[in-house]
């Protein structure tokens, strides 16, 4: 069950820190929450989604920035919101605002290197889950989308306050302790639980509350959902070198990207040709394309 903010807000032992949260939280810019609705409806009406996009200077310029990007190769350069969408397809459009708007929700936070992981780490994830997508010829774009915000909660308590969580993250690094645990010592609930209530608030899809509840819970639905490539794609991401906390991988862990490559069916897993160097490098080209 995916609970709504008034749900939330109702059950007991989140109470306080929910409102704190609501007091505290900086809001999503509305031109993202309205676009993200207009682009969730059947009949997208592409006109009124680049004018949404055009609207916002900042958003507008950085769309078209990574539009025009090496990451997707465009032959000649895009100069409005019109072309982008035209060249880039109502998808990948939509994956690319969202990516803006919440590179743009960590604003200041992101000059600071530890926090900067956890952004890369998004990133990684969703590019990675869009991979892992197209292995099962799911939907990559509503897998991005995932991706980029199955971290949210960690975003918005970062947002709240970049040094408590980076302190935070600097204790992750140096003993073996859970994050979520550290978050709820440092915030009083854990980025799934703020991410929950963030999804509900701003009234993001359903899959995505249930990603960001779920995503470090043992998987118990198939790895071909929205949550199933999530959890294999945060997962995968960690291994390919993109984790939130500063630590080596721990020899003989589990590889994620083989599970999930494993279960595949297997006229699928023939031809997907898996190699870890390669997906990589692959995914760093991407993320650094997105970054630069
Ligand atoms: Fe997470
Ligand atoms: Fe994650």
């Amino acid at each position: 069950m995916v609970l709504n903010a008034a749900d939330i807000a109702g059950t007991s032992s989140l109470r306080s820190d929910i409102s704190h949260l609501l007091q505290e939280l900086p809001a999503l810019p509305t031109v993202s929450t309205r676009l993200l609705s207009m682009m969730g409806r059947a009949d997208v009406d592409l006109r009124s989604v680049s004018a949404l996009i055009a609207s916002d200077g900042a958003l507008a310029g950085e769309v078209l920035s990574i539009a025009n990007s090496s990451l997707f190769g465009l032959r000649s350069e895009v100069r409005s919101i019109v072309q982008a969408i035209a060249y880039l397809g109502i998808e990948k459009t939509k994956s690319l605002a969202w990516t803006v708007a919440i590179k743009n929700y960590l604003g200041n936070a992101l000059q600071i290197p530890t926090l900067q992981r956890t952004w890369r780490h998004s990133l990684a994830v969703a590019l990675l889950a869009e991979e892992l997508a197209h292995w099962t010829q799911a939907d990559g774009a509503e897998a991005y989308t995932a991706g980029i915000l199955h971290d949210l909660g960690a975003l918005g308590l970062i947002a709240m306050s970049p040094p408590r969580y980076r302190q935070l993250l600097e204790e992750a690094a140096a003993a073996p302790a859970s994050i979520l645990d550290l978050e709820r010592k440092h915030f009083g609930l854990d980025h799934c639980e703020a991410g929950e209530f963030l999804a509900a608030a701003w009234n993001l899809p359903s899959f995505t509350g249930e990603v960001m509840r779920l995503h470090h819970a043992p998987l118990e639905q198939p790895a071909f959902t929205p949550l199933g490539l999530i959890h294999f794609a945060s997962r995968g991401a960690d291994l390919l070198g993109f984790s939130v906390v500063n630590r080596p991988v721990e020899p003989g862990s589990p590889n994620a990207l083989e599970e999930f490559h494993d279960q595949l069916p297997p006229r699928r897993k023939e031809r997907v040709v898996f190699n870890l160097a390669d997906l990589e490098l692959l995914i760093a080209t991407r993320v650094n394309a997105i970054e630069s």
